[in-house]
């Protein structure tokens, strides 16, 4: 049975200000934990839309979420095509929710490399239609390129880092995380899991495009919000974060309901360690 625990359940009910036979958007629907309490408190008529990207989360998701019938539509696709699809059906929603990067059941179930405890193929595809796996950055990209890739994912000393990987690859191409994990403690002299995990990290957001892809969605939210309709976005790292706090600023339809966002209690990470880095910022569309 997979497993993954939502975080900051019953904070994202209460800022999503989830109400009986509203409309509500669930862009990362993963296996379903936040839809679920989602369509439980919009009881009797609440509608769901739900975006999942990865697709054997989808599977599981579309079996977990069938009992609610047609109050939930969901979409095997990418969060960037919420405006496209919410404007076909002609509605507006309530709320929308991001619950960021990945889950436990990808890093622990996926078997695509996204742990940095395993030893799977260097793939980090959520979806396998993406033509870019993190074997191919590690393989092919020039100096240049994978500098940038390790800058942008803030990991330290990342020319030195891209610069010794080139030389490594010369002798060796990489195939598995565990390539990366010796090269990474080669490298650094080090096996702070905190490191093997920002390195891990900077390669999976070029992969899957995350920035770029949140960047898209947010600026299409206030488009399909109701007036009053929520944002709640929850990330997992400062890169994510600034991009969520800089939008929320910056976009005169939304006005900012988090001054400071909103973090775990330390029961909650208690009970989940995963949730120790996250942030929920909330705006509201004016
Ligand atoms: C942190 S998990 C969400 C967990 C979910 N809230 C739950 O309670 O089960 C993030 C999910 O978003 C999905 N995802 C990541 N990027 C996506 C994108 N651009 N579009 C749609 N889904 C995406 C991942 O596949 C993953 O399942």
């Amino acid at each position: 049975m997979y497993h993954h625990e939502p975080v900051l359940l019953k904070e994202v009910l209460e800022w999503l200000n989830v109400k009986e036979n509203k409309i509500y958007v669930d862009g990362t629907v993963g296996l379903g934990g936040h839809s679920s309490a989602i369509l439980e408190a919009s009881k009797p008529s609440g509608i769901l839309y739900g975006f999942e990207w990865n697709e054997d989360s989808f599977k599981i998701a579309q079996e977990r979420l069938k009992k609610y019938g047609s109050r939930v539509k969901l979409f095997n696709k990418n969060f960037i095509f919420i405006k496209e699809i919410l404007q076909k059906e002609g509605i507006l929603a309530d709320g929308i929710l991001l619950d960021l990067g990945i889950s436990s059941f990808l890093l622990e179930g996926s078997k695509r490399g996204f742990s940095f405890q395993k030893d799977e193929p260097l793939d980090m595809r959520i979806n396998l239609s993406i033509n870019l796996t993190a074997k191919d950055i590690l393989n092919n990209y020039d100096f240049v390129s994978l500098c940038s890739v390790f800058k942008k994912g803030e990991v330290p000393k990342a020319d030195k880092f891209a610069k010794f990987i080139c030389e490594k690859r010369k002798k060796k191409t990489f195939e598995t995380t565990k390539d990366l994990v010796k090269a990474i403690k080669e490298f650094y002299k080090t096996s702070k899991k905190d490191l093997l995990a920002v390195v891990f990290q900077s390669l999976r957001i070029e992969v899957n495009r995350e920035l770029e892809n949140l960047e898209i969605a947010l600026k299409e939210f206030p488009d399909v919000l109701k007036s009053s309709g929520r944002i709640v976005i929850i990330s997992f790292h400062s890169l994510e974060d600034r991009i969520v706090k800089t939008f929320f600023k910056s976009d005169p339809r939304i006005k900012v309901l988090t001054k400071k966002p909103i973090t775990p209690s330390e029961e909650e990470i208690k009970r989940n360690p995963r949730a120790r880095s996250a942030k929920m910022r909330v705006g509201e569309k004016i």
